[in-house]
């Protein structure tokens, strides 16, 4: 039975409602990279892609990986996909829609019984968020060949490090090599655009011309716990006061410089008790910007002022470390071309945008020729409930998508 683009965004978009329920923290939807819920979602996917005939499986590092032949058996692939993993309270849509459009599209080709020029290599990639582990994107780092061996000993949260989490998810930590992927001939990504452009230009659809590339880092602010009511103010070594003041200082930074951005996005503090002045506070900080250039003049100059700040409080910043970089970019000029294309195919308008969002396409592009088409989302809200986006714009990404791969040749 043919499928028309309406009835493959109708089943995608009830999909990412059924996908939505994969979660270890309901009725929030918090899938982390290489927990139970992941685990879970991996099989459904792997149980929708079995339906249209396509088999699909778990690689070494934790993506879902399924390959819809070409033509001519071992043609070179176009590689599509995006993660399934997500942060806590996340939307539905961040990750699995272009996932399972990817799957979409293979599953409409299957019901045609077509093949194209070039075969089609999905993937779910499993760790893109970084928020279980402090190291992120490895699932594409796996995939592309590019992984650290140092990561499988980053411990997350509860004290449980990456090699184990991955055995107990059913990834083979001992031979993350065999994940790599060869006979790639480019990426796509589809992805919502996790920004207000598009809406507030009335545009469904954009075409990424680059990444910003980011910096992570984690801090801790040592100042020493006392009695709340009997320490004067004056004699204080209060580590919450300060790292709120850096805080301030990381913002003041990033309010100094287009297109910078800063944010400080967990903060705790030790021992945690109305009445003791704070003696440790941790935090992250995620700097980025379209440049690497000024994103790593930046992060000097918060160290700078962060350590300035302790100086006169008293205070110690015992910890100032860099957990993640990843460097901008610049997507592939014949990839944006050819999406460009497809996008004005399907009767939308070829509106180029950067993407301020990190994205396993950065990690893509250091391996193949990468590029990335954008859906709008409502209000252009993400890594919140209230993320959506609509069947029509769900049907016409679709359509832009498959006319991409139609078109693509294997240079
Ligand atoms: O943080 C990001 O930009 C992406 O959502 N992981
Ligand atoms: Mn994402
Ligand atoms: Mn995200």
């Amino acid at each position: 039975m043919a499928l028309t683009t309406e009835s493959q965004a109708r089943r995608l978009m009830a999909r990412l409602d059924a996908l939505a329920a994969f979660t270890d923290d309901p009725p929030r939807l918090t899938r982390l990279c290489l927990s139970q819920s992941h685990r879970r979602a991996a099989e459904q996917f792997i149980a929708w892609a079995k339906e249209s005939g396509i088999a699909a499986r778990i690689d070494p590092v934790g993506n879902v990986r399924a390959r819809y032949e070409g033509r001519r058996p071992g043609a070179p692939a176009l590689m599509i996909g995006s993660h399934i993993d997500t942060v806590r309270d996340a939307g539905r849509y961040d990750g699995a829609l272009g996932a399972l459009a990817a799957l979409s599209l293979a599953e409409g080709l299957a019901a045609q019984g077509r093949r194209l020029d070039v075969a089609l290599e999905i993937v779910a990639f499993g760790d893109e968020e970084g928020v279980r582990f402090p190291y992120t994107l490895t699932g594409s780092r796996g995939l592309a060949g590019v992984n650290e061996p140092e990561a499988l000993a980053q411990k997350d949260a509860g004290g449980v490090t990456m090699r184990d989490a991955l055995k107990a998810f059913g990834g083979d930590p001992d031979h993350l090599g065999a994940a790599r992927a060869d006979g790639v001939a480019a990426f796509v990504e589809l992805h919502i655009e996790q920004g207000p452009v598009l809406e507030a230009e009335g545009r469904p659809l954009g075409i990424v011309s680059a990444i910003n590339g980011a910096t992570r880092l984690s801090a801790v602010v040592t100042g020493s716990a006392g009695h709340a009511g009997a320490s004067p103010m004056d004699l204080r070594r209060d580590a919450l006061a300060a790292a709120a003041e850096m805080v301030l200082a990381i913002e003041a930074r990033a309010r100094a410089e287009d297109e910078l951005v800063a944010t400080v996005g967990r903060l705790d503090v030790e021992p945690g008790a109305v009445n003791v002045i704070p003696g440790r506070a941790r935090f992250t900080i995620d700097i980025r910007a379209p440049l690497d250039e000024p994103r790593r003049r930046a992060v000097a100059d918060i160290a700078a002022a962060m350590q300035a700040i302790a100086r006169r409080r008293g205070v110690r910043l015992d910890e100032l470390t860099p957990t993640h970089e990843a460097a901008g970019y610049v997507c592939h000029p014949a990839i944006v071309a050819g999406l460009a294309a497809a996008v004005v195919a399907v009767g939308a308008d070829p509106r180029l945008l950067p993407s301020g969002a990190g994205h396993d396409t950065m990690v893509m592009g250091q391996r193949w020729p990468a590029g990335m088409l954008f859906v709008r989302c409502k209000g252009g809200v993400s890594h919140n409930p209230a993320e959506s986006i609509s069947e029509d714009d769900c049907a016409i990404a679709l359509a832009a998508l498959t006319r991409f791969a139609e078109g693509f040749r294997a240079a």
